[in-house]
């Protein structure tokens, strides 16, 4: 028998496998059935109806997400009798509705918004007085609920059920009063509570870092991959005004499927809330004196000629891109062959079963590809560090890893720091130079599966700040060698072409979703 059966919908014979619903096979046809409660990454409710239609030889109008496709079925997904069936489950779900849109954080992405205006009824017959709910509830550290906007769609509980396992939300009270809530003693507080948000059909619940920050029509999504683990969440970058407002998932499903974490979620806050480096600057006699760009990058390679052989090291963080670490790679290991190259891991915690790594390094298999060995219990890192204290080390490039104590290091070697953020291995450096942070640069990321992604710029640095990239090649000119790109994918058409194996990375391969690299 074949798995396979042919129906017909909006006058289009569509083939599908068994099983699908006919909600899932019109979506294959291009046709956009409404829907609030269905979402493809949880178990079918059928609870809204919004997503009816019409099937010869049935009686009554279905619900598409709960309708199992069968062998010469006709649909309808449109006319007379499905838009009067829409127009009366609105009516519905808007008749205890407190319809105040304008002071909801969801208007422009509501889809209460945008059925009303595609399938509603354009005015209200509801006279009696709407029950009351409860605005404005916290009720987790991110996540707030407003009761009365609620349409008991179940998104948010199922999530919680089927998807981290934790279970804080239920549906309480019946019929009319219906509305979900957290259970006693508990709070939405697991580290994928912001997903509750995204999915959320309507206004009933908002981020607390988001709400009334910015009206969402005025965000333009940049496509890009979070860096705060080794997982590389696919998410879009919410921006305005130059400024990342809010993070959010895209769907990827080798990667993400449609989810992502809070922490990665709210990553972005680091950008304005650390101070930058705004410009180069240089420690003398204990004073710190700002340095043009040229005038810093001829010092630094003075100081790597001038350096000892052997007595060269640096340290380069996994959170770089593989542009920058291929030419971390040509100037440190090609150019000057006896420098020490240290990339440190970055472990916490442990991995979890949905997303979160251990590692939180975006980019350790990057690296590794670079041609570069990551120092994952992080001991060659503590003997550079060692002997740098000790005077074994004349210059010390610290790229990225703004975190390091360099205070002994400093006292006998020459150190630089790279960074886009004031810290104390910034205050007690030789020599500091900005790094564009995440947002302001693009390239290539690899996550722990092997998939090469792209991240993207989203916004433009407000300092005078170089990506890694630009600063080894500004380097290597200096030392006599030919640098000459300038831009990003310049490096990344040398990578294919140089490093073996990775003959395939180029953008169009790369795409919105990235590409598996060979093991
Ligand atoms: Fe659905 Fe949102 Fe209500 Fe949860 S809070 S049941 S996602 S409408
Ligand atoms: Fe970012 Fe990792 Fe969280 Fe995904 S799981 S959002 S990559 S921190
Ligand atoms: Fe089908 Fe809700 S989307 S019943």
């Amino acid at each position: 028998m074949s798995d396979r059966i042919v129906l017909t919908i909006d006058g289009k014979e569509i083939e599908v496998e068994k099983g699908t619903s006919v909600l899932t096979a019109a979506g294959m046809l291009g046709l956009d059935v409404p829907r609030y409660c269905y979402h493809p990454g949880l178990t079918v409710a059928g609870n809204c109806r919004i997503c009816l239609v019409e099937i010869e030889k049935m009686p009554k109008l279905a619900t598409s997400c709960t309708t199992t496709a069968a062998e010469g079925m006709v649909v309808r997904t449109s006319g007379a009798k499905v838009e009067d069936g829409r127009r009366a489950v609105m009516e519905f779900l808007l008749a205890n509705h407190p319809l105040d849109c304008p002071i909801c954080d969801q208007a422009g992405e509501c889809r209460l918004q945008d059925y009303s205006f595609q399938h509603g009824r354009g005015g209200s017959r509801f006279e009696e007085e709407k029950l009351k709910g409860q605005k404005a509830t916290p009720i987790g550290p991110h996540v707030v609920l407003d009761t009365e906007r609620c349409i008991v769609c179940t998104r948010c509980v199922r999530f919680c059920d089927e998807v981290t396992g934790t279970g804080e939300l239920g549906v309480f009270q019946r019929g009319v009063r219906s509305m979900i809530g957290t259970f006693p003693g508990q709070e939405l507080n697991n580290p994928y509570s912001g997903n509750t948000v995204d999915i959320c059909p309507v206004g009933a619940l908002t981020l607390e870092e988001f709400r009334f920050k910015k009206r969402v029509w005025e965000l333009k999504d940049v496509s890009s991959v979070c860096g705060s683990c080794a997982r590389g969440c696919n998410v879009n970058l919410g921006t305005s005004d130059n400024k990342i407002w809010r993070m959010t998932p895209r769907e990827n499903q080798a990667v993400n499927r449609w989810w992502m974490c809070d922490e990665g979620r709210l990553s972005y806050q680091a950008l304005d809330a650390t101070p930058r480096l705004t410009a180069a600057r240089i420690r003398k006699d204990g004073q710190t004196i700002a340095l043009p760009w040229p005038e810093a990058l001829d010092l630094l390679a003075t100081r790597l000629k001038e350096a000892r052989p052997g007595k060269t090291a640096v340290i380069a963080s996994a959170s770089l891109t593989l542009e920058d670490l291929h030419m971390v790679k040509r100037l440190f290991a090609d150019m000057l062959p006896s420098a020490r190259i240290v990339v440190p891991g970055k472990f916490r915690g442990s991995d979890d079963a949905l997303l979160i790594r251990a590692d939180k390094n975006p980019n350790a298999a990057g690296a590794r590809l670079a041609g570069l060995t990551v120092d994952d219990d992080n001991r060659q890192l503590a003997v550079l560090l060692a002997d740098a204290a000790a005077g074994k080390v004349d210059v010390l490039v610290v790229l990225g890893e703004e975190g390091l104590d360099l205070l002994e290091a400093g006292k006998n070697a020459f150190v630089c720091v790279f960074s886009p953020f004031i810290s104390a291995a910034v205050e007690n450096a030789d020599l500091a130079l900005p790094a564009a942070a995440y947002g302001e640069f693009e390239g290539t990321w690899v996550n722990f599966q092997g998939r090469a992604q792209k991240v993207r710029r989203a916004v433009i640095s407000r300092s005078v700040a170089l990506e890694g990239w630009q600063l080894m090649t500004e380097l290597m000119r200096r030392l006599g060698a030919e640098a000459p790109h300038k831009k990003a994918a310049d490096v990344l058409a040398e990578i294919a072409a140089t490093v073996p194996g990775l003959s395939l990375l180029t953008p169009k391969t790369i795409g919105s979703t990235g590409v598996q690299v060979p093991a």
